[in-house]
């Protein structure tokens, strides 16, 4: 049995959760069933992002003391994460006071790599990020995913050097000891690591008032980053705690947007810390809605709440698990989610329980109780890859072809012959296959499958539809 830890990158908390964020933690949902499925044991980080500027001037906005605003929206996160039968080992806040001072200590512990310098340049509060002048130039000095202008930044700050680890780290994406995926976005960020600075990890306290404090300097507070990349090894006990059983981290799910934080600067902080790096880095696409990226200014933003009462957790993790690819951009509409809905769970799906089920119920079959489901070898080869979209296409092939052999061994034919063993063996051959199908299905849909494995203990009886057809 292996340890695996894995996490979800944690969200900001100025709003309510997005449709967005369910993608981070259904993938490291399916990544946590599917170790547990072959016998690992599993942690599962997920919390919140709490400092910065753009959480403190939003609780200003609405005056609501900022405390309050952050707890209040940190329950809203630990709400859908429960909606999405996702669960989590760990949570952290980075507003925990254990967070913090595991930070204070982390900072102490990269003092060697550290040095204080003069900021001048530019930055956007929407995305938390210093902007170089070719980017700035390149954008027209506005960010093109918050539509506001950059800020003149001009301060004081502590710096980090990357130049430190840049070798180190180029070797490790290199050869894969921390392997991005997917690889054209390795690609990407090799070229990124050349042209990286070193990064300035603190702000003036002028300027920001909403984060940990820089040990042994009253005049700085860390920059919003460090303490939220922190957050995968403070919640594990770092520094005060051995962490070895857990760290390295098997998986790091994150949003590609944010992947060069994840990919540049955190394993320049974990080797300051003499840590090891990740095993993987998994950077999903987003999700867009009527092809455009969801933005509250367009009026095409997706209530996620919305999409789970509308059928239900498992068809919200089939669309999302399986019609928004692991790896690329793919677009959310409500007519491609009806029609998943109706066509493929309930048909595909919901009809071959029903109708299998119906079967053996009518002629009395039993199924064989010593039959172990097993996961197919091509299967696995998906999942060990993080190819969860391509994975879950497979087992879909699976289920259409046992609709297919249905059709074509004709069992109710079989029954009307009176040949009872022919019936019994093709039967047991059509479930047997079922429930391969729905073993594979565990970690994507995990309340289906749980009801199928019911279904099929015998006496069998089909019970209710799974899936209720809308049309
Ligand atoms: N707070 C930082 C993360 C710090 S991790 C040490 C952050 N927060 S966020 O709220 O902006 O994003 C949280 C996660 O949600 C990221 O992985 C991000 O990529 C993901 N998504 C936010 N919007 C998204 C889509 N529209 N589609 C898919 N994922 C997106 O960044």
């Amino acid at each position: 049995m292996k340890k695996i830890y894995i996490t979800t990158a944690i969200p900001y908390v100025n709003g309510a959760p997005h449709i967005g964020h369910a993608m981070d933690y259904c993938l490291a949902d399916v990544c946590a069933r599917y170790h547990k499925l072959i016998g690992d044991e599993v942690r599962y980080q997920a919390g919140t992002d709490e400092h910065g500027n753009k959480i403190f001037q939003k609780a200003k906005e609405l005056g609501v003391p900022v405390e309050q605003y952050t707890a209040e929206n940190a329950d809203k996160f630990k709400e859908f994460i429960a909606k999405l039968n996702v669960s989590y080992t760990d949570f952290v806040r980075t507003t925990d006071e254990n967070h913090e001072r595991r930070c204070q200590e982390i900072w102490e512990r990269l003092k060697d790599h550290i040095y204080k310098s003069k900021y001048e340049g530019w930055y956007c509060t929407g995305c938390e990020r210093f902007i170089t002048d070719k980017e700035y130039e390149e954008n027209g000095g506005v960010c093109p995913d918050h539509q506001k202008p950059y800020e003149r930044l001009k301060e004081e700050n502590y710096y980090f050097k990357i130049s430190d680890f840049k070798n180190e780290i180029r070797e490790a994406i290199e050869t894969d000891e921390m392997l991005i995926l997917p690889d054209f976005r390795k690609k990407e960020i090799l070229k990124l690591l050349e042209d990286s600075p070193d990064v300035s990890i603190s702000r003036d306290k002028s300027q920001l008032t909403w984060g940990v404090p820089v040990p042994g300097d009253d005049s700085q507070v860390m920059y919003v980053w460090i303490d939220a990349l922190a957050n995968y090894i403070t919640v594990l006990g770092f520094p005060d705690a051995d962490i070895s059983d857990w760290w390295p981290a098997e998986a790091q799910f994150v949003g590609k947007d944010i992947l060069r934080f994840h990919a540049i600067i955190w394993p320049a902080m974990l080797m300051g810390l003499g840590l090891p790096l990740p095993r993987n880095l998994v950077s999903h696409g987003m999700v867009l809605s009527n092809g455009q990226k969801m933005s509250k200014s367009i009026g095409n933003v997706v209530d996620p709440v919305e999409v789970l009462d509308k059928h239900g957790v498992d068809a919200f993790r089939y669309f999302f698990l399986r019609h928004i690819d692991t790896f690329a951009d793919s677009d959310f509409t409500w007519e491609k989610f009806e029609n998943s809905y109706n066509n493929e769970l309930a048909n595909d799906l919901g009809n071959l329980v029903q109708r299998l089920a119906t079967l053996a119920n009518k002629n009395d079959i039993s199924f064989d109780e010593s039959f172990k489901p097993e996961l197919s070898e091509e299967y696995k080869s998906y999942m060990n890859n993080f190819e969860y979209s391509k994975a879950f296409d497979f087992v879909w092939e699976k289920i259409q072809d046992i609709n297919r052999r249905i059709d074509e061994e004709k069992p109710w034919a079989l029954a009307k012959s009176g040949d009872v063993e022919k019936l019994n063996n093709c039967m047991n051959d059509l479930i047997g296959s079922l429930l391969c199908a729905n073993e594979m299905l565990k970690p994507f849909l995990p309340n289906a499958s749980e009801k199928i494995s019911e279904v099929f203990k015998n006496p069998i009886k089909p019970g209710e539809p799974l899936f209720p057809k809308t049309v």
